[in-house]
């Protein structure tokens, strides 16, 4: 039997948790940090997911068989490297590896010399060269991108040269999110989505497809949040897109990596849209997406720690299979989210969810399960099609009573 160390504290590791404890190989769970919902299946330690050093003398001390990481702070911070060469299994890539989603550059560039359909872009660290570039361009919106890791706040679509001028500035200038340069790249169109895959080296097993709702509001109102919520199947992509976007995006990109010496070993995410002129990437991420991977992973049919162990020490999967069913997540949010929010106010009635509730933002106080983050909970139902999860997800949701936590109505709008 097998003790397993998850890394990291959201709905994402949740849902990796709740997986992994349903295998029958896996006896034991540690989850650094961990959250309230996760604590009901794993034994929480107190140690940050970029702690690097303390994560590995208790992955020692625990005689960890196997480590699974979330975040990508945490791949970038060298955990994968500092487990591997301890010699401990390590599901996650390489700090060199993560720079596919920790350099905006380092992706372009690489999509580029691979054949990789992306946006047009070019990369300046002078806010002179950019702010003239900009101008010289003059067509709008014109997307601009931090090139590091930003937690998803370093991407600006700017309408006119003012917008331009201030993120411009912001990024080069005032050092928002420290020194770095920019991606300056063409606005494209169309309806994005998820494409997330376990990667060893060469071999890449695709996941079902999932798209992310990315505004506060109901019919993609309000500002930019983490993710309000997310659903599998897509209507929207065919089967033959599918297949095209996993040979000449995600296979193709696999292999460049490894062409490049930084093979990957997790999961590589896609962010894709369909556009008119087709399929083309707009980032990608070194880990599972939050919050599509709680609607993905539950679907999983697969024993996840073989999954895991396998792309971790390189052992060839036949096959990963995968439940068909129709599955929508619901994000219960503080209000104010994602603005100024306080914590700490009660929830009642996650139990009598039929379904699976997954804790993004949660702590137990008094003996109270509380609010204690922007996104608080994540409620997941299935259905034999996307009409059915919804009117179960909203049904059940219902029964949650909390005074501080608001939800989207309309998840899953896209497909119906
Ligand atoms: P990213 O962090 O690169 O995913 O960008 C955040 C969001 O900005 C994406 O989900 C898109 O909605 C939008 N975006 C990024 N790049 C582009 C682009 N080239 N054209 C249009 N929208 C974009
Ligand atoms: N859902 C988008 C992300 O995980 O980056």
């Amino acid at each position: 039997m097998k003790k397993v160390l998850v890394i990291g504290s959201g709905g994402r590791e949740h849902a990796i948790v709740y997986q992994l404890s349903r295998s029958s190989q896996v006896e034991h769970i540690y989850c650094a940090p961990g959250n309230a919902g996760i604590a009901q299946l794993a034994e929480c330690v107190a140690i940050g997911d970029t702690e690097v050093e303390k994560l590995l003398s208790f992955a020692r001390e625990q005689k960890i068989d196997l480590c699974v990481v979330g975040p990508e702070a945490a791949l970038a911070a060298g955990v994968a490297d500092a487990f591997r060469a301890a010699g401990i299994p390590v599901f996650g890539h390489t700090k060199a590896a993560t720079q596919i989603e920790s350099s905006k550059e380092f992706a372009k560039e690489l999509m580029v010399r691979y054949n990789v359909p992306t946006a047009a872009y070019r990369t300046f660290a002078d806010y002179e060269e950019a702010i003239q570039y900009v101008r010289s361009r003059n067509t709008y919106p014109t997307v601009l991108k931090y090139d590091g890791l930003a937690a998803g706040k370093g991407v600006v679509i700017a309408e006119n040269e003012q917008e331009a001028q201030h993120a411009l500035n912001d990024m080069l200038v005032g050092e928002a999110f420290g020194k770095g340069k920019v991606v300056i790249e063409d606005y494209l169109q169309g309806p994005e989505f998820s494409f997330m895959a376990f990667v060893d080296h060469h071999r890449v097993y695709p996941m079902p497809l999932s798209q992310d709702h990315k505004r506060a509001y109901d019919s993609d109102m309000g500002p930019n949040t983490g993710g309000m919520g997310a659903y599998t199947p897509l209507p929207f992509i065919s089967e033959q897109e599918e297949q095209w976007a996993l040979e000449n995006i995600l296979q193709r990109v696999a292999d460049a990596m490894v062409q490049e010496g930084k093979p990957l070993t997790g999961v590589l995410y896609g962010g894709l849209m369909k556009t008119d002129n087709g399929i083309k990437v707009i980032e990608f991420n070194a880990r599972f997406g939050d919050p599509e991977t709680e609607v993905v992973l539950p679907l999983l049919e697969t024993d996840a720690y073989t999954v895991f162990h396998a792309i971790a020490t390189g052992e060839i999967l036949d096959n990963i299979a995968w439940h068909k069913q129709a599955t929508i997540g619901v994000v219960m949010a503080s209000c104010g989210y994602p603005g100024a929010y306080t914590k700490g106010a009660v929830i009642n009635g996650v139990e009598d969810f039929d379904g699976l509730v997954l804790h993004m933002g949660t702590a137990v106080k008094d003996g109270q399960l509380v609010t204690n983050g922007g996104r608080v909970l994540m409620c997941i139902a299935h259905g034999d099609n996307i009409q059915q999860a919804q009117q179960h997800v909203y049904a059940e949701i219902k029964k949650i009573h909390c005074s501080n936590l608001f939800y989207r109505r309309d998840i899953a709008h896209w497909a119906l």
